[in-house]
């Protein structure tokens, strides 16, 4: 009897996908089989996104799509389509200065080889945006699926720190501005009553 060969062959047809990284728009024929990490990487040489186990262990490849932060490693590039992606490179002013949070990385010594602090950065970004801030226990939390072989996470929690408390700063001081603006345009109608009451008067008279 013939045998049938239960052996699905892989996909080989290429799909167009067309998305924007750090702002700029890209379209290319994917293989449905890679991954995003490898496409900013080999192909758009993106490389600041660096690859470590491959296997969502690790968060050295995270990125952000659509402001949310994943994986590149396990998310098929063309799943990406039509979204906006933003990798480490995406992060400074086009000028070149720094993201306070990236500042804070350096003036805090969150780094040793550097390999981790990407992905780091990313996920950084993402829980000071979710507001995993309040103590430095949220802090440990939100950024544990980001691993560091050099150990440097007392720096890297103290960086995020300090980023959130100067957003907080920033806050209470934007607050304590809007106050006063407030304050100042109620005055000019107090210092008008006088003028009122004196106007009617005269015309009393
Ligand atoms: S390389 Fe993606 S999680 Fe490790
Ligand atoms: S700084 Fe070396 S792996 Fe984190």
């Amino acid at each position: 009897m013939e045998k049938t060969s239960t052996t699905t062959r892989p996909p080989t047809g290429l799909v167009e996908t067309a998305f924007t990284v750090n702002g700029e728009e890209v379209c290319l024929a994917l293989d449905p089989r890679e991954s995003l990490l490898d496409v900013l990487r080999e192909r758009l040489v993106l490389t600041g996104t660096k690859k470590g186990c491959d296997q969502g262990q690790c968060g050295a490849c995270t990125v952000h799509i659509d402001g949310r932060r994943v994986v590149s490693c396990l998310t098929p590039a063309v799943q990406v389509a039509g979204q906006d992606v933003t990798t480490i490179e995406g992060v400074a002013a086009p000028d070149g200065t720094l993201h306070p949070l990236q500042q804070a990385f350096v003036d805090c010594d969150a780094l040793q080889c550097g390999y981790c602090t990407p992905g780091q950065v990313m996920s950084g970004l993402a829980c000071l945006a979710e507001g995993h801030t309040g103590t430095d226990g949220d802090i440990r939390e939100y950024m544990s699926g980001n691993l560091c072989r050099c150990g440097a996470y007392v720096g890297i929690t103290a960086a995020i720190r300090r980023v959130a408390e100067q957003a907080e700063q920033a806050e209470q001081a934007e607050q304590a501005e809007q106050a006063e603006q407030a304050e100042q345009s109620e005055q000019p109608e107090q210092s008008e009553q006088p003028e009122q009451a004196e106007q009617s008067e005269q015309s009393e008279v």
